[in-house]
C-alpha cells in the first residue's frame, strides 16, 4: 500500500502525542515568529494535522481555523479540542485552494511543516494572499531544504564526525522516503530555498524574518549527529 497522510495519520498522531522532540521543537520555532499574545486575532493554520500549532496559537488568545486535506487528521484534531483563552475550529481543505476560508478574513496564516507538502506553492501563496487581510502575515516552517533534501543520508569516516550527505538538492519535485518510520514516507515536495524566497517575493510578500535555529538539546539527545545542523527553515512574511 502506498502511504498517504490519511493512512499514516494515526501513526503521526501517536508520534506527536507520545513526545516527538523534533515536532515539539518545530512548534517552538514557529511560535517564535508570532507575537506572544494573539487576542482579537484570527489565525488560519494551514496543514494543521492533529492541531498542535492550532492549539498553541489558540492558547495565545487567537480565534483559529485549522485546515487539512486529510479527513483522519481533522478527526484527530477535532477530538483533541481547543486551548483557551482562544477558540479552534477545523475544516477539511486544501492549502492550494482554501475553499472554506473567506477573502480578507485572517490576520495570520501559519503552516508548520505543511507547505513542503503542497504540490503547487504558487497556488498556495495566491490562496493565502486572498484570505489574508491587508496587514496580514504568513509564518511557516519547512524541513531545511539543504539538509533534508531527497534521500539525504549520513556518513561517518573512521574516527571522524558524522556528516550529512546531500546529493539531490537541485532535484525539485515530489519524492517519498522509503524508510517505514519516516514521516516523509507519505511524500514530500522538495524545493530549493531560492524557490521559496522567489515565490514569496513574486506574490508580493515582504520577508520579515528568516531563521535556521540550532536543534534543541532534546533533538540532539535523540540523534547526536544532528548537532550543528538546523532541522528547519522558518520564514515570516507580510503582505506588501
Ligand atoms: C508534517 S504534517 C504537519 C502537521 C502539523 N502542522 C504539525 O506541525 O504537526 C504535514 C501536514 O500537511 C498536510 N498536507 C498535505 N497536503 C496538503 C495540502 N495540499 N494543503 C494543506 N495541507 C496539506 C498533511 O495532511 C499533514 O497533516
Amino acid at each position: 500500500m502506498t502511504d498517504t497522510w490519511d493512512t499514516i495519520a494515526d501513526w503521526y498522531v501517536e508520534l506527536l502525542r507520545t513526545g516527538s522532540a523534533m515536532h515539539t521543537f518545530n512548534c517552538d520555532v514557529l511560535l517564535d515568529l508570532l507575537p506572544e499574545r494573539l487576542d482579537d486575532t484570527r489565525v488560519l493554520d494551514i496543514g494543521c494535522g492533529e492541531g498542535v500549532i492550532s492549539r498553541a496559537t489558540a492558547a495565545r488568545g487567537a480565534a483559529v481555523v485549522g485546515i487539512d486535506p486529510s479527513a483522519r487528521m481533522i478527526e484527530h484534531a477535532r477530538a483533541a479540542g481547543g486551548s483557551p483563552p482562544g477558540t479552534v475550529a477545523y475544516a477539511i481543505d486544501d492549502g492550494c485552494v482554501l475553499n472554506t476560508i473567506a477573502d480578507s478574513s485572517v490576520d495570520w496564516a501559519t503552516a508548520g511543516l505543511a507547505l513542503n507538502n503542497v504540490p503547487d506553492f504558487d497556488a498556495a501563496l495566491v490562496a493565502v494572499r486572498r484570505v489574508l487581510r491587508s496587514s496580514g502575515r504568513l509564518a511557516f516552517t519547512i524541513p531545511h531544504p539543504c539538509f533534508e533534501a531527497p534521500r539525504a543520508t549520513w556518513t561517518q569516516s573512521s574516527g571522524g564526525a558524522a556528516r550529512r550527505v546531500v546529493g539531490d538538492y537541485r532535484a525539485e519535485g515530489f519524492w517519498r522516503s522509503d524508510d517505514p518510520q519516516a514521516v516523509r514516507r507519505a511524500g514530500n515536495q522538495h524545493r530549493m530555498i531560492s524557490t521559496y524566497l522567489s515565490a514569496l517575493v513574486r506574490h508580493g510578500f515582504l520577508i520579515e524574518a528568516v531563521t535556521e535555529p540550532a536543534p534543541s538539546a532534546q533533538v540532539v539527545a535523540g540523534n547526536r549527529r544532528r548537532a550543528g545542523l538546523p532541522p528547519f527553515l522558518a520564514l515570516r512574511a507580510r503582505c506588501g
